[in-house]
Parts: structure tokens; C-alpha cells; sequence
């Protein structure tokens, strides 16, 4: 059975300066997402029946033909649950953030006529950088002084393939948005 994910994919040079801001951190026990697979995700469907992909494919290309591109503006550094216990560190998304949340919403309502359960915690669109093995206090944080802006243009599905050498991504279907000129 294929582990499933559906998310925006990033352009490379955002990909480049997402993965530079390692240098700017110390952490021991961290495990870094690396460049090429940094993402932003919608939704997370885990192990998904063969017979299934068709269905989601489908209801995946109805929604986004209908559904405007829009501009995604990357912000400043956050964590999750919070930054006195981090366990995961991400750059959050300052521009698109309202597109974003429509689009999960969508998708998480479309996939729940096929059976997945609907999302319970508000779809906060962010592109996680690291894992933290130990909740950590985040101090003196890296100013990210910089943000990207760049247009998403489609929504990806993923499958992810867990290797000992960290997860490998590969798109299994690629569904475009509407573009409006
Ligand atoms: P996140 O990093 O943006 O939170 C692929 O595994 C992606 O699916 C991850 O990048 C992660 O998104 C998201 N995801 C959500 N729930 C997950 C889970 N239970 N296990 C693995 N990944 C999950």
C-alpha cells in the first residue's frame, strides 16, 4: 500500500535558501528535511489502498481545475507546539495563508466522501525545516531576513517511501490550478 501525502511543491531556490538556514542553528538530535524535499503540505493521507489512488486523483483533479492559482509568500520561523517545547521548527507562510487554508479544506472535505477522516486541528499552512528527537527551548532565534514569494500552480501527490537514509518523495500525480489572467 502506497503512503499518500498531497502537497505544494517548492521552486528550487527557495528550496536552496530553506535548507542554508541549517548553518544558522545548533541542535543536537534534529533531523533536517532535506532541500529537495521540502514541501508545503495540505494533507496527509498515510497508507492508502492501491485501488483507491484512482478515486483520489479524481476528486483531486475536479478541485484544483477550479481553483485559482495563487501567490504563496514565505515568513518567519515558527514551532510546533510552541517555542518553549519544540519539536518541529518550520517557516511559516505570510502571503497565500487564506488560499492555502481553502485549498486543505477543500481537499480535506473532498477525501472525506472517500473515506479519510476530516482534519480536527485548524490547517496551519506552514513548510516544516526540522525534527527535534526532545521538546527543546527555541532562544536567540536566526532572523530570517529575507521571504520568497513565488506562485502556486499545483497540487501534488506524493507517495513517500520511508528509507534508513530518510524519506524519499516521489509525485504520483500532478493537478494544476486554475490560472486566470
Ligand atoms: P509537515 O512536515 O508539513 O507537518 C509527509 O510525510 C508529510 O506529511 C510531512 O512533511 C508532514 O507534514 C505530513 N504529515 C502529517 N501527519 C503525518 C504523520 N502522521 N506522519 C508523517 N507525516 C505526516
Amino acid at each position: 500500500m502506497p503512503r499518500l501525502f498531497i502537497a505544494i511543491e517548492l521552486p528550487d531556490e527557495l528550496k536552496q535558501k530553506l535548507g542554508s538556514l541549517e548553518k544558522s542553528f545548533e541542535f543536537s538530535q534534529a533531523r533536517w528535511v532535506k532541500p529537495e524535499n521540502l514541501h508545503l503540505t495540505l494533507k496527509f493521507l498515510g497508507q492508502v489502498k492501491e485501488e483507491k489512488v484512482n478515486s483520489i486523483a479524481s476528486a483531486l483533479k475536479g478541485l484544483t481545475a477550479d481553483f485559482s492559482a495563487f501567490t504563496l509568500q514565505t515568513g518567519e520561523i515558527g514551532a510546533f507546539p510552541s517555542f518553549k517545547r519544540a519539536r518541529v521548527i518550520w517557516i511559516d507562510i505570510k502571503s497565500g495563508r487564506e488560499e492555502a487554508k481553502k485549498l486543505a479544506c477543500l481537499i480535506d472535505d473532498k477525501l472525506s466522501l472517500l473515506g479519510f477522516e476530516k482534519e480536527e486541528r485548524d490547517f496551519q499552512p506552514h513548510i516544516t525545516l526540522v525534527r527535534l528527537k526532545k521538546p527543546t527551548p527555541l532562544f536567540n532565534l536566526p532572523v530570517v531576513n529575507w521571504s520568497f514569494s513565488f506562485l502556486a500552480k499545483e497540487v501534488i501527490l506524493f507517495e513517500s517511501v520511508l528509507k534508513p537514509t530518510g524519506p524519499v518523495y516521489t509525485p504520483v500525480g500532478i493537478f494544476p490550478l486554475k490560472i486566470t489572467t
